[in-house]
């Protein structure tokens, strides 16, 4: 059986007040939450924070992102796994539609910070996920496959599944109150099962697959009924304590 897993994407949003009492009111609610693993992915400047504050606690903590060169070097601005591994993560996105869109990370971008995760002992969280027109052309499975290929073609790539996580985010979903239908999301997170498969039937079976895209307290549980549909990346919903705990026990 597959755990279960809530990740809260905050996004660039927040104090470090307002991060603070999230934190607190997530940590207060989390007793009796039972089975689902739930992290949470602060902007990088509140991550020390966020450690502190979870400590001796069952959440986790992700980045958001990462850099995709290994070790240390002359990268200004940028944020190396080991240095999200060194304050506490174990996880990190990659491949987010928001960094693909605005920030121009390729597919060959998002393998190289997959890896580079990986290298730092964190657990990648792998975005895919179509655009509005892509899914009106019918072509949702040919992106998503393109998506996932960006690390299953690679070296050891269907293997490194094992140590990952997938997130399949439809971008007409994200921050637009549209959610996929249940049905919509079922079918693709079957399909990226099944590709997998095709490789190898123990990490298809094993690796968690997370529906993200306006997920919230009144619709994830239909959701996360569905058979391949492992959890969920949260974004606008994981800014408040009680909404965000809502869906972590639909997910229980
Ligand atoms: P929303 O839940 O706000 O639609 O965002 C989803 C998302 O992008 C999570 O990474």
């Amino acid at each position: 059986m597959r755990q279960p897993l809530v990740a809260g994407n905050w996004k660039m949003h927040g104090t470090r007040i307002s991060a603070r009492d999230l934190v607190s009111g997530v940590r207060q609610g989390l007793e009796g939450l039972g089975k689902p693993r739930v992290a949470m992915c602060p902007p990088f400047v509140y991550l020390a924070d966020v450690a502190a504050q979870i400590q001796g606690t069952a959440l986790a903590l992700g980045g958001q992102d990462l850099c995709p060169e290994v070790g240390s070097g002359a990268h200004t601005g940028e944020i190396s796994g080991a240095m999200l591994a060194d304050v506490g993560c174990s996880y990190a996105i990659v491949g987010h539609s928001e960094r693909r869109s605005l920030y121009g990370d390729s597919d060959e971008v998002v393998a190289r910070k997959y890896f580079a995760a990986q290298q730092a002992g964190l657990t990648p969280i792998l975005c895919v996920g179509e655009l509005l027109e892509e899914r009106e052309g019918e072509h949702t499975e040919a992106v998503v496959a393109r998506h996932l290929d960006a690390v299953l073609t690679q070296p050891g790539g269907v293997a490194s599944l094992a140590k990952a996580v997938i997130a399949y985010e439809p971008v007409w979903a994200i921050g637009t109150g549209l959610t996929a239908t249940p049905a919509q999301a079922q079918a693709v997170h079957a399909f990226i099962r099944k590709r997998i498969a095709q490789h190898d039937q123990a990490v298809a079976e094993r690796v968690q697959i997370l529906y993200g895209g306006s997920v919230k307290a009144n619709n994830a549980a239909e959701l996360f009924a569905m058979q391949d549909i492992d959890g969920g990346l949260i974004g606008g919903a994981s800014l408040e304590a009680e909404q965000f705990l809502a869906i972590c026990r639909a997910a229980g």
